[in-house]
């Protein structure tokens, strides 16, 4: 994928120094931060580690920050690994053995583990014990290791990919939303401070509406319009600066972009507004089907611009309306 503004999964220009550190920071997720709070504070009092926390939601809305505020929180040390870096049980050994008591492994995308590696996290999780295959024939022998009390915590944009005995091994099973409006302004004031530069509220409310519900965009916005600031005014990011510097980044008054609108117009134009499966939608705007359906339409469904059916994909009204084409024109 090229290097669209908006994109949500592109995770190399992320600041670390804009990750809150500590659950007091971190905005929103009202409901996800208030059980978390109680699950730390009761395993505090047990001295015990937090159960294994299972994360979801689409890219960028702060699973990996998450992750990184419990181990704060806790006062504990964390291990961070991703799904496709485990390829061998050996490697999940590896990182299993190097814990200390109490300690949290962050597994991101953990919907891509290898099922045998999966299969060796289950007595992992549940007894604190690990089989590791020996010998030539895999299942001929195993080794057993125990290992110290730790907090498994694994995130995913796919829920659905996860096999069931994976998912019931967590206690703690949370999904992240899309932030608000007001939440995201509030995000995009905190990273004025952090990089002391000024904005106006009505520019920080404009920000907020077009970062399509993601703080990985509104902060990576925030970069951006900071440089037109910089250049075209006296730094400060005023609403015509913000507006400026947006359509200049080709990001429409709805916060979408030029692949949204080629996504929506595929369904519209090429499919008479659907429905439509997939991967024939998938063909004809010329993306791949999984950035499709992890990028594109999570934001699209929830603000009401399609709509999915046991048929396929349609347009809504809103789309129409969006295009400027008649609804029912088309029909
Ligand atoms: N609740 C929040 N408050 C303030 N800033 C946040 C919050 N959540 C996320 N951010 C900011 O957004 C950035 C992206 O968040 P993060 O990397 O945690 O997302 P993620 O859900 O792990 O994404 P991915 O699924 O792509 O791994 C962070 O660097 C942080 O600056
Ligand atoms: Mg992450």
């Amino acid at each position: 994928m090229d290097n669209r503004i908006v994109s949500p999964e592109i995770k190399n220009e992320d600041d670390n120094t804009l990750r809150p550190k500590f659950l007091k920071d971190y905005v929103g997720q009202t409901k996800v931060k208030e059980m978390i709070d109680i699950y730390i504070k009761a395993a505090k009092l047990r001295d015990e580690p937090i159960d294994h926390i299972l994360l979801y939601g689409p890219p960028g809305l702060g699973k990996t920050t998450l992750a990184q505020i419990i181990a704060n929180e806790m006062d504990v040390s964390i291990i961070t690994t991703s799904g496709p870096a485990i390829e061998k049980t050996g490697d999940l050994a590896g990182l299993l053995t190097q814990l200390t008591p109490g300690a949290i492994l962050f597994i991101d995308e953990i919907h891509r583990l290898p099922r045998f590696v999966e299969e060796m996290l289950y007595s992992a999780m549940e007894d604190y014990e690990l089989d590791i295959p020996v010998g030539k024939d895999q299942t001929s022998k195993t080794i057993r290791v125990d290992l110290v009390p730790f907090t498994l915590i694994g995130a995913t944009t796919r829920y659905g990919d996860l096999s069931s005995p994976l998912r019931d091994r967590f206690g703690v099973v949370e999904r992240l939303e899309y932030y608000t409006v007001d939440e995201l302004k509030q995000i995009v004031l905190r990273t004025s401070k952090i990089y002391d530069c000024m904005i106006d509220e009505a520019a920080a409310y404009e920000l907020a509406r077009r970062s399509r519900g993601t703080p990985r965009i509104a902060n990576r916005l925030f970069r951006r319009i900071r440089d037109f600031a910089s250049v075209k005014g006296d730094g400060k990011i005023t609403l015509e600066i913000c507006k400026d510097a947006l359509l200049k980044l080709g990001i429409n008054p709805d916060g979408l972009d030029f692949r949204d609108l080629k996504y929506l117009r595929g369904i519209v134009e090429n499919f008479k507004g659907g429905p439509v499966g997939l991967d024939a939608l998938a063909q004809t705007i010329g993306e791949e089907a999984s950035t499709i359906e992890d990028v594109y339409e999570p934001y699209l469904l929830q603000e009401g611009y399609i709509q999915r059916t046991p048929r396929g994909r349609i347009a809504t009204e809103k789309t129409y309306k969006l295009l400027n084409i008649s609804y029912g024109g088309m029909l």
